[in-house]
């Protein structure tokens, strides 16, 4: 059985602050088997009823990748319609995805009809499936992170649209759509803080007891 001393403790510590929203990639390709490794990973999260409903789906078609990016871009235009005055040309500034430079696509869809975990725990809150979704995902972005390697989430998406252009079957859902490359960058503030566009909050501020 492995132990975890203060110096683990502390270097975990760095990995989950130094773990950033990537947009902006280098050029060069993953290592082979790279992405396989890293989803492996990902299937150790915990799921509702062990579950397991995560559905990996690596978009390496330049022609649907092309098309996830067009739906982007119309949905990024839609957003920035509904800002008004300084907002808008903040907004417009941002860059909120590296689906152009990143060397890979991932979509992650959550299987909501799966027969795997016989239902347990999904009965009255059948939304526990996603999450479980979410944890994979949320173990696989640190995991990249200590392997220097970028995760960017990409939501500006329909997702009935990505789910026609990756031809996935109708009671999938879409969690999430990634870009996975090497950073341009590394820092220990997100992005979007950076560019004035929200601010980190204390963890204080989201705290109540009762
Ligand atoms: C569910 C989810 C959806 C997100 N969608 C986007 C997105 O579409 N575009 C983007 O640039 N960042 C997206 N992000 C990244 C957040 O903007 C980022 O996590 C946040 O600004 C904090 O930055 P950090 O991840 O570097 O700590 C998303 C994050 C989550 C958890």
């Amino acid at each position: 059985m492995p132990s975890f001393d203060d110096r683990f403790r502390a270097k975990l510590q760095e990995l989950f602050a130094w773990r950033r929203d990537v947009r902006r990639f280098r050029g060069d390709p993953l290592p082979e088997h790279a992405l396989q490794r890293l989803i492996e990973t990902a299937c150790l999260a915990p799921s509702v009823g062990l579950s397991q409903p995560w559905r990996f789906v690596i978009v390496d078609d330049p022609a649907r990748r092309q098309a996830v990016l067009d739906n982007f871009s119309a949905c990024n235009a839609e957003a920035l319609s509904a800002y008004q005055e300084e907002r808008a040309q903040l907004y417009a500034r941002l860059k909120l995805a590296g689906l152009r430079e990143a060397p890979a696509h991932l979509a992650v869809f959550a299987d909501r009809g799966t027969a795997v975990g016989h239902g347990v725990g999904r009965r009255t809150m059948p939304e526990m499936a996603d999450y479980s979704v979410v944890t994979a995902i949320a173990t696989m972005w640190l995991a990249a992170r200590a392997e220097g390697i970028g995760m960017g989430w990409v939501s500006i998406l329909d997702p009935v649209v990505v789910a026609e252009v990756l031809d996935i079957p109708r009671d999938w859902r879409l969690i999430g759509y990634f870009c996975i490359g090497y950073p341009e960058i590394e820092d220990d503030r997100p992005e979007l803080e950076r560019e004035g566009w929200e601010r980190r909050r204390a963890a204080t501020d989201h705290i109540i007891r009762r």
